[in-house]
């Protein structure tokens, strides 16, 4: 059952899990990090009066994982079920999100029942959505899968899917009663998703750097996956998630400052159409070096900054410049420009000396075409 401290006794043994608590008020919840917790999920979530359950997964989560969650849930006497949709972005749909409400409602579930997301981001983000929508509001349960779903996605209750015409146009803020996150499953991740979720742990690195377990070692630990580092990993990230979460649920301000990264990271994906040319981390990555670069040229963080975000990135095997050498740069600017953040002037999220985030606004073309060329040269 959760509680606030570090361990929980389970049929004698005691598995340690790290407790992440995001405060909401009536919504508060909390993420559970641990390894090999998956077939506690009942013990870890005490008894709710669940009568029915439905699990949303994916076709590769799906035969890796549905089963053993099916089993546990079972046995504590809730009648299961479960939704597959084909692995990939492009399941984050509104065709799909029909496919599962259709699903909850030939069960004929109801406002007590349960939806679990078992799955990445975009299992998580469909599931969420597809929640909060459904009789105005099923509980809903987060079982994230990846590295970047445990760290960053599955928490803070933004759900949603894609238009044809655009990533996340459709949503809602929607917080999940418990997040679940067993580093166990992330042991089967191909390694460039992996890779991937590792830039988003770059990212809390960056935006939070004090008391962070030292930096490059660690990261090569990380990628050999050792299961007490994961643990600390996901949790610290989770925790710094949650508190800018807890002081901005519904992104009006300071939650901003966790697009670090995505300002470029997101044109690149948009320029290269999200084929798969670059992985969402691997285009962060390069973001996160560009916004790097663009604080030094504005002054507001020295050389080491830089040297720093090159040293750590390619260290977890990322790349810290675009694939693609020829600067499509116009269109990036164009793209970067329509950012969420931007409203008429381009804005970004830079950092100072001292790690402190600030979204920076009115970013000339010329100052961001001069870095964008350091960033191609490597300098
Ligand atoms: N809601 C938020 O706050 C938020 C934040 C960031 C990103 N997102 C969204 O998250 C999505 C990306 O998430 P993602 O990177 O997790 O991608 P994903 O869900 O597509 O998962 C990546 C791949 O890994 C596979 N997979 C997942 N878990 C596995 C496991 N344990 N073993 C083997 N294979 C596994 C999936 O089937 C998929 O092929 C995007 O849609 C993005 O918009 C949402
Ligand atoms: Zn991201």
């Amino acid at each position: 059952m959760i509680t606030e401290n570090g361990s929980c006794g389970v049929k004698g043994a005691v598995l340690d899990i790290k407790h992440v608590r995001v405060e909401l008020g009536k919504r508060s919840y909390t993420v559970l990090v641990g390894s090999e917790i998956m077939n506690e999920i009942p013990f870890l979530l005490g008894e709710r009066g669940w009568r029915k359950a439905a699990i949303v997964t994916d076709s590769n989560v799906g035969p890796l994982y549905l089963e053993k969650v099916e089993r546990t849930l079972s046995r504590a006497g809730i009648e299961i079920g479960s939704v597959m949709v084909e692995a990939g972005e492009d399941s984050k749909s509104m065709e799909e999100a029909i496919r599962i409400l259709n699903y909850l409602s030939s069960r004929e579930m109801t406002r007590g029942d349960l939806v679990i997301g078992l799955g990445g981001g975009v299992v998580g983000d469909l599931a969420g959505f597809a929640a909060s929508i459904f009789k105005r509001g099923l509980d809903l349960l987060q079982v994230p899968t990846t590295l970047m779903s445990q760290a960053d996605s599955s928490i803070g209750g933004k759900t949603g899917v894609n238009l044809p015409s655009g990533k996340n146009l459709v949503g809602t803020f929607y917080q999940p009663l418990a997040v679940i996150a067993d580093v166990e499953m992330l042991k089967t991740l191909k390694t460039r998703e992996f890779k991937s979720g590792l830039a988003e742990v770059a990212k809390y690195r960056f935006l939070k750097p004090d008391g962070w377990p030292g930096t490059l070692p660690e990261f090569e630990e990380a990628l050999k996956e050792k299961d007490a580092f994961l643990v600390e990993m996901v949790s610290r990230c989770a925790g710094i998630k949650a508190e800018v979460v807890s002081r901005d649920e519904w992104d009006t301000g300071l939650r901003a400052v966790l697009n670090y990264g995505h300002t470029l990271g997101h044109a690149l994906e948009t320029v290269t159409g999200y084929t798969g040319t670059y992985t969402h981390g691997e285009a962060v990555s390069v973001g996160m070096v560009f916004a790097a670069l663009v604080s030094r040229e504005l002054g507001i963080t020295e050389d080491d900054l830089v040297n720093e975000h090159q040293e750590l990135l390619s260290s977890a095997g990322l790349p810290i410049a675009p694939f693609d050498p020829s600067p499509e740069f116009d269109k990036l600017f164009e793209i970067m420009l329509q950012d969420k953040k931007s409203r008429g002037s381009l804005a970004m999220v830079l950092l100072e000396k001292d790690g402190k985030p600030l979204v920076e606004r009115g970013l000339g073309r010329e100052t961001l075409w001069k870095c964008y060329r350091e960033l191609i040269r490597g300098e």
